[in-house]
C-alpha cells in the first residue's frame, strides 16, 4: 500500500483521496481552504456527490484519510503527491496553470529536504506540453533536483463525471498515464491494476492530449445531438427517438471505424447527405452550425493535403489511389479526385495507380471513370505498374492503402518524397522524405 498526498480537495481531489483511502492507502489531503480541511478532518465531505459523505466518514474514522494545509509535512510523509487543483480558463481561453505551478513550487520546496524517492503526479487537466514546459521546471527550480532522476513525474488524467464520480473511479472507460521514470510507473500501475478497463501507458504529452480529446469529444457529441434534435423538431420529428435509434448501432454508427485521423471524407453519400440535411435545416430556418463546420473542415483537409504536395516542391506526383476508398472504382466526390484536380490546376503532372479504377477501364466496365468530373484525361493518367509510378514521380501521394503496395511504398520512402494520407506504417511519423497528414 502506498502513502499518497492529494493536493486540492475539490471534486477530483476528494473523490480520489477517499477512494485511495478506501483501497487501503494512507492519504493526506492538502488544500489552501481551511473550511475544506476542517470538513475532512471531522469526517465530512466538502462536496456533494453520491456516496461521498459515507465514504469520507468511513475512511477518516479508520485513520486512512487526514487533511492539512502543511504542504511540506504532507510531502515528507508520503511516497507520491497527486496534483488535483483547478485549471480554470484564462480570459483568452488558454488553460490557467497558476494553481498547478504554485503547488509545484510548494512540493518542489519540500522535495529539497527529502532524501527518499518521491513521485509528483499531475491529475489536473492541462494542455499538452504543460507538464514538461511548466510543471517540471517549477519543481526542478524549487527543489534544486532533476526530474526523472532525483524525483519522479507523471501525468495521469482523471475522467470521472460529477454525480457518478465514485462509480466512475472504480469503473472508468479507460486509464491512461505518462511518466518520466520507472518508480512513478510502478505506483500508477499498482493503483490501477485491478480496474476493469484498458490501461494505456504513453508519453506524457499523449496522455495530456487524450484528456482534452475525451472532453472535447463529449462536447461534440452533445452539440451534434442538439443540432440533430433542432433539425428534427423543425420537421416535426422527435430528435431523441432518432438519436436513440442511431446509438443502438454500435457496429457502424458508434464504432471507431470513422475515428481515425487521416484524409477527408467523400464518396457518393456522405458529402451529398450532409449538404442535403443542411439544406433541410436552412429551409426550416434552423441553424446548422455543426453541419456547416463539418463541410468547411472537410474542404480544409483537402487544402491541407494540397499544400503538403506543393511544399514537397515536386512537379511530378504519383497518386496511389484515386477512388474515394480502396476496394471500389467509385470516383463520385472522391476527395482524391478533388485533390488531383487542384494539383493539375497548379501545373503539376499527376499520374495515378489505382487497381480498381484500372480494372474498370481494362475490362471496359460500363461505369468506368464514372463520377470523375474534375480530372482531365483520367484514363491516360493511369499507370498499372506501381514501381514505374514510383520511379516516374518526384513525390508519391498515398491516398488509398492497398495491402500489396505497402512494403514497396515503405521502401520508396528511402529515395522518394512520400505524402501519406492513410498511414503506411503505424510506427512512422513525419520527417525527412516522409510527411503524414496527421502524424
Ligand atoms: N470536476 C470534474 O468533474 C473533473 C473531472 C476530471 C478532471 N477535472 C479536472 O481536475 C482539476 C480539478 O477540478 P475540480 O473540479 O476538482 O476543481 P475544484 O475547483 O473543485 O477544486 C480545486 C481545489 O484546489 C484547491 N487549491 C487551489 N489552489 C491550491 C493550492 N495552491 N494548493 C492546494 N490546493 C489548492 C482549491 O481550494 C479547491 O479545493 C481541473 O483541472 C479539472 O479540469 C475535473
Amino acid at each position: 500500500m502506498a502513502k499518497i498526498s492529494v493536493f486540492g480537495i475539490g471534486y477530483v481531489g476528494v473523490v480520489s483521496a477517499a477512494c485511495l483511502a478506501r483501497d487501503g492507502h494512507d492519504v493526506i489531503a492538502v488544500d489552501v481552504d481551511p473550511g475544506k480541511i476542517k470538513a475532512i478532518n471531522s469526517g465530512q465531505s466538502p462536496i456533494v456527490e453520491e456516496g461521498i459523505d459515507e465514504l469520507v466518514a468511513e475512511v477518516v474514522k479508520a485513520g486512512k484519510l487526514t487533511a492539512t494545509d502543511d504542504f511540506r509535512a504532507a510531502v515528507l510523509a508520503t511516497d507520491a503527491s497527486f496534483i488535483c487543483v483547478g485549471t480554470p480558463s484564462a480570459p483568452d481561453g488558454s488553460v490557467g496553470l497558476s494553481y498547478v505551478t504554485s503547488v509545484c513550487d510548494s512540493i518542489g520546496a519540500a522535495l529539497r529536504d527529502k532524501p527518499t524517492h518521491h513521485s509528483v503526479v499531475v491529475r489536473s487537466t492541462i494542455v499538452p506540453g504543460s507538464t514538461v514546459d511548466s510543471c517540471i521546471p517549477a519543481l526542478e527550480k524549487a527543489s534544486g533536483k532533476v526530474a526523472g532522476k532525483d524525483f519522479g513525474v507523471g501525468y495521469y488524467p482523471e475522467f470521472l463525471r460529477e454525480s457518478t464520480a465514485i462509480a466512475d473511479y472504480y469503473d472508468p472507460g479507460l486509464i491512461v498515464f505518462g511518466y518520466l521514470d520507472e518508480g512513478t510507473r510502478d505506483i500508477l500501475e499498482g493503483l490501477n491494476k485491478d480496474l476493469p478497463c484498458d490501461m494505456h501507458q504513453v508519453d506524457i504529452r499523449t496522455a495530456e492530449m487524450v484528456k482534452y480529446t475525451s472532453n472535447t469529444w463529449r462536447a461534440v457529441k452533445v452539440t451534434f445531438a442538439n443540432e440533430i434534435g433542432n433539425i428534427a423538431k423543425a420537421s416535426g420529428i422527435d430528435g431523441q427517438s432518432v438519436m436513440e435509434i442511431l446509438c443502438s448501432d454500435d457496429k457502424i454508427a458508434m464504432s471507431s471505424y470513422f475515428m481515425r485521423p487521416g484524409f477527408a471524407f467523400g464518396g457518393s453519400c456522405l458529402p451529398k447527405d450532409v449538404r442535403a440535411l443542411r439544406y433541410l435545416a436552412n429551409s426550416t430556418d434552423t441553424p446548422a452550425h455543426m453541419l456547416n463546420a463539418v463541410l468547411e473542415a472537410n474542404e480544409a483537409q483537402i487544402a491541407k493535403a494540397e499544400q503538403m504536395v506543393v511544399d514537397s516542391g515536386s512537379k511530378k506526383v504519383g497518386f496511389v489511389g484515386i477512388s474515394f476508398k480502396p476496394g471500389t472504382d467509385d470516383l463520385r466526390e472522391s476527395p482524391l479526385i478533388a485533390l488531383a484536380a487542384r494539383l493539375i490546376g497548379r501545373g503539376i503532372d499527376v499520374n495515378i495507380y489505382d487497381p480498381f479504377v484500372q480494372e474498370a477501364f481494362d475490362t471496359e466496365t460500363p461505369g468506368a471513370g464514372r463520377g470523375n468530373e474534375h480530372v482531365p484525361d483520367l484514363e491516360q493518367r493511369l499507370q498499372p505498374d506501381l514501381d514505374a509510378l514510383i520511379e516516374g514521380s518526384g513525390t508519391v501521394l498515398v491516398g488509398n492503402l492497398y495491402k500489396d503496395t505497402v512494403e514497396r511504398l515503405k521502401a520508396a520512402s528511402e529515395h522518394r518524397q512520400i505524402v501519406d494520407l492513410t498511414r503506411l506504417n503505424r510506427e512512422q511519423t513525419s520527417g525527412a522524405n516522409y510527411q503524414g497528414i496527421c502524424w
